[in-house]
């Protein structure tokens, strides 16, 4: 009887065992400079809101490396980023600017975006808010500077995303073979997706939305593209 008690007046004690926790694993951390992103990272895991996100991911998307260097202005700086997406490769150049610990991303699409705590010593763990039609959507990225994560490190990382109350991520697969480096030459094998998501019409964008924001709109997404696949 005694032992019962004591286990009914420890819950409260067990129960906010998991928040310290979470508080540790969504702390957002301090950005020391544009230097702290330079260089070549692999995108491991995603996780988003926007509904339609991860099937669509888990179905096309093998997998995505991307390059950061720096812009002309000290506190900015280019990301390109290369999919590997059915076999072939597209790539989406974007520029973000760092005010006041926050990174800020104008094109090809509206984000800000913070930089959280994590145990991995060569990692970007990113927290974003994303525009897209009128919706407003959030998403956790984790970059390495190797080709996978560890276990551990993976687990962090899933932990991370429940505590943020985001879906379980979605994790690519290096071993598919990532694209190489299309911007070196101009005849490359990779599309240059830049341009058609800059120059997309706000109708276009809210049409995506609401498509990506329903089961049906998913369907017929998927359907589109997998019967497009080579499509030029
Ligand atoms: C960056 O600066 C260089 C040298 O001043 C200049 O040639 C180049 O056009 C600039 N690039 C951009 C994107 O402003
Ligand atoms: C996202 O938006 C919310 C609500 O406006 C804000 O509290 C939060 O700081 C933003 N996070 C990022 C990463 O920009």
């Amino acid at each position: 009887m005694f032992s019962f008690i004591l286990a009914v007046a420890l819950l409260p004690a067990a129960f906010s065992a998991p928040l310290t926790t979470c508080d540790r694993l969504t702390e957002q951390v301090q950005i020391q400079g544009r230097n702290q992103f330079l260089g070549v990272w692999t995108y491991t895991a995603e996780s988003t809101n926007l509904p339609g996100s991860k099937a669509l991911t888990k179905l096309f998307v093998d997998n995505v490396w991307g390059k950061i260097y720096p812009a002309n202005e000290s506190d900015s700086f280019y990301v390109f980023q290369v999919q590997k997406m059915l076999g072939r490769c597209f790539s989406v150049t974007s520029k973000l600017t760092l005010i006041n610990n926050i990174l800020h991303m104008e094109e090809p699409i509206h984000a800000t975006e913070v930089l959280l705590a994590t145990s991995c010593p060569d990692c970007l763990v990113l927290l974003s808010n994303y525009t897209l039609g009128g919706s407003t959507y959030r998403g956790l990225q984790i970059l390495t500077k190797r080709p996978k994560l560890t276990q551990d490190e993976m687990d962090e990382f899933k932990r991370q995303a429940a505590c943020l109350h985001l879906p379980s991520p979605t994790f690519l697969d290096s071993d598919k073979g990532f694209c190489t480096d299309g911007s070196a030459s101009k005849d490359s094998e990779t599309t240059d997706l830049t341009p058609v998501l800059s120059q997309a019409q706000p109708e276009y964008m809210e049409l995506l939305d609401k498509l990506l924001s329903s089961q049906s709109g998913i369907k017929t997404l998927v359907q589109l593209i997998a019967n497009n696949p080579t499509q030029d």
